[in-house]
């Protein structure tokens, strides 16, 4: 991996350029009036997924520089590193191999000289045991009923990557398994859950990277607490709670069987954890069949992801446009709009996956960022988000680069709807990037019927300026394998992303320092150290807060 400031390429040098003297200017519609080919050109079918990105603020000279950024910095051989097992997050000193968890192909692959696939495949075997006895009614718990209740305990990457796919493949659950997922800390999460099970009939898997986390373990304790007030041995523990974690001695410590406990490894940052036993959950709900075929869509778009040429290779081009929009627009954040219910909680799993990937602003060289990096994201499903946010996206002084995803088939084919939320979907975009000119906008007024003191009112708030980008993301169904593809996509963009901005995206050291703190505040909230030394506008905060307590 090549360590270097992209702002230094010439390619960067160019893109200003390109940027200032032209594309700054320009309006989509320009540019698809003059290029015929613009949507064959600027599209790519990659199994039964389409990208359709031909809505940007692009044109081939765009393209072809930011191409000549990816080669100036051998993205391909960054590619390489990561799939090879390379220690390429390497200010924790680990390989980076969610993609070996997907990889189907019988390839062995070495860290240390070790093959970590003969461990990966015993983990997918306990797996696939473990779901088909749940699945099949097989696993009782201690009064000897059959349980039929998960609960995965889990916070940030133990906790949305499950939860995202088990509502997006909710489709294919065979009905029987009520799952839950508890990851706040606030007591009402637990609390909510708790009141809608059984101990008699419930499951805790406790998921936790590294099994310190303080969330977790608390929500956990307090689970272990309220199934011991039913079945008050302790030995029944073994039989209602199991782990996936990297830390057995910490799972062990909290009671749980070690033949319970699912392992996964270092090399898997929590964050794209998903297709590890953090999975397991998925597993037991959709069947291991279907995590598998997850598991294959996955694989397929790392092949397509590590072989297929830059120009045609999806991830590669969606952050590339990415980068172009954060770095020359000066984009500050990029949506991801499903219209698809079930993809209800993808915007936020990818928040996520994103945001504490690529939110740093120290290079690889130890030296601070002059140029921006990850952007925020956010976003929600279509249609709700057209009734409640999108009138920013049209009028608002920003603008926001959206990705807009859709099947080409419903799962639930019911009377017209999909139609509608087809059309929704095709007029959203074009809306977007043509917008409205005033004597359009004044056309419409008039066939309508307007008298010209409401027109000359009205006019300037029905203009639209348009030149708002997207891409068009569009897939055959809803099915295990077609999910997989598109996560391992966004997965790889975040990469290409991180690897470009000169960033490790791998390691997530600001998430440490608000933690270290609860810790210290802690024992001042319990009352157990009133005398600490804490910054003056947080000490009031508490004192205030403990003067409200008192109140109340
Ligand atoms: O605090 C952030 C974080 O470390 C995430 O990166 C991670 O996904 C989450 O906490 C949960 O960590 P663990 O799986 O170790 O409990």
């Amino acid at each position: 991996m090549i360590n270097k400031n992209p702002t230094k390429t010439n390619a960067w040098k160019k893109l200003q350029i390109h940027y200032n003297n032209y594309m700054k200017h320009i309006h989509m519609n320009e540019i698809f009036s003059k290029d015929l080919y613009r949507f064959e050109k600027y599209s790519i079918q990659f199994n039964e997924i389409f990208v359709d990105y031909s809505k940007n603020i692009i044109v081939d000279e765009t393209l072809d520089l930011l191409l000549e950024l990816a080669k100036e910095l051998d993205l391909k051989s960054a590619i390489e590193s990561m799939f090879i097992g390379e220690e390429i997050n390497q200010t924790e000193n680990r390989a980076v191999l969610h993609t070996a968890c997907r990889n189907l192909s019988n390839n062995p692959i070495k860290i240390d000289n070790k093959d970590i696939m003969l461990e990966i495949k015993s983990v997918l075997k306990k797996m696939e045991f473990f779901s088909e006895k749940i699945r099949n009614s097989e696993i009782k718990g201690f009064s000897g009923k059959t349980i039929d209740t998960l609960i995965n305990i889990g916070i940030g990457g133990s906790d949305l990557g499950p939860c995202m796919v088990t509502e997006a493949l909710k489709f294919y659950s065979n009905n029987k398994i009520k799952l839950f997922f508890v990851s706040n800390i606030d007591g009402s999460h637990i609390y909510e859950t708790l009141k809608k099970i059984d101990p008699e009939t419930s499951l805790f898997i406790i998921s936790s990277k590294t099994f310190t986390t303080f969330e977790t373990l608390t929500n956990a304790n307090t689970a272990k607490n309220w199934f011991l007030e039913s079945a008050k041995n302790k030995d029944y523990i073994s039989k209602h709670f199991i782990a996936v974690t990297t830390n057995i001695d910490e799972a062990v410590n909290f009671g749980i069987n070690k033949e319970n406990i699912f392992i996964f490894w270092d090399f898997i940052c929590g964050r794209f954890s998903l297709w590890s036993a953090i999975g397991l959950s998925i597993s037991c709900y959709i069947g291991f069949d279907n995590f598998k075929k997850l598991l294959r869509g996955a694989h397929e778009m790392d092949l397509h992801f590590r072989n297929e040429a830059l120009n045609k290779n999806i991830p590669i081009i969606l952050a590339l446009i990415g980068i172009w929009y954060n770095n020359f627009f000066k984009t500050e954040t990029e949506a991801i709009f499903p219209y698809d219910q079930y993809l209800h909680k993808f915007p936020d799993y990818f928040q996520q996956c994103n945001m504490e990937s690529n939110g740093k602003y120290i290079d690889r060289d130890k030296l601070e960022l002059n140029y921006q990096t990850g952007p925020i994201i956010w976003g929600g499903t279509g249609t709700n988000g057209q009734h409640a946010f999108f009138q920013l996206i049209h009028q608002g002084t920003k603008i926001i680069p959206a990705d807009f995803l859709v099947p080409i088939e419903p799962l639930n084919n019911i009377y017209d709807h999909h139609k509608i939320l087809l059309s929704n979907f095709f007029a959203q975009t074009e809306a977007l990037m043509t917008g409205i000119c005033k004597e359009d906008a004044l056309k419409e007024m008039q066939k309508k019927g307007f008298d010209n003191e409401t027109i000359q009112k009205i006019l300037p708030y029905n203009i639209f300026k348009g030149n708002r980008p997207s891409n068009s993301i569009l897939y055959k169904k809803l099915t295990p394998e077609n999910l997989g593809s598109l996560i391992a996509m966004y997965e790889h963009k975040i990469f290409v992303q991180g690897y470009i901005w000169n960033i490790y995206s791998f390691d997530q050291w600001g998430v440490e320092l608000g933690k270290k703190l609860a810790l210290k505040i802690l024992p001042k909230i319990q009352n157990y150290d009133n005398n600490l030394n804490l910054h003056p506008s947080t000490n009031a905060l508490i004192n205030k807060y403990k003067s409200m307590k008192q109140d109340s």
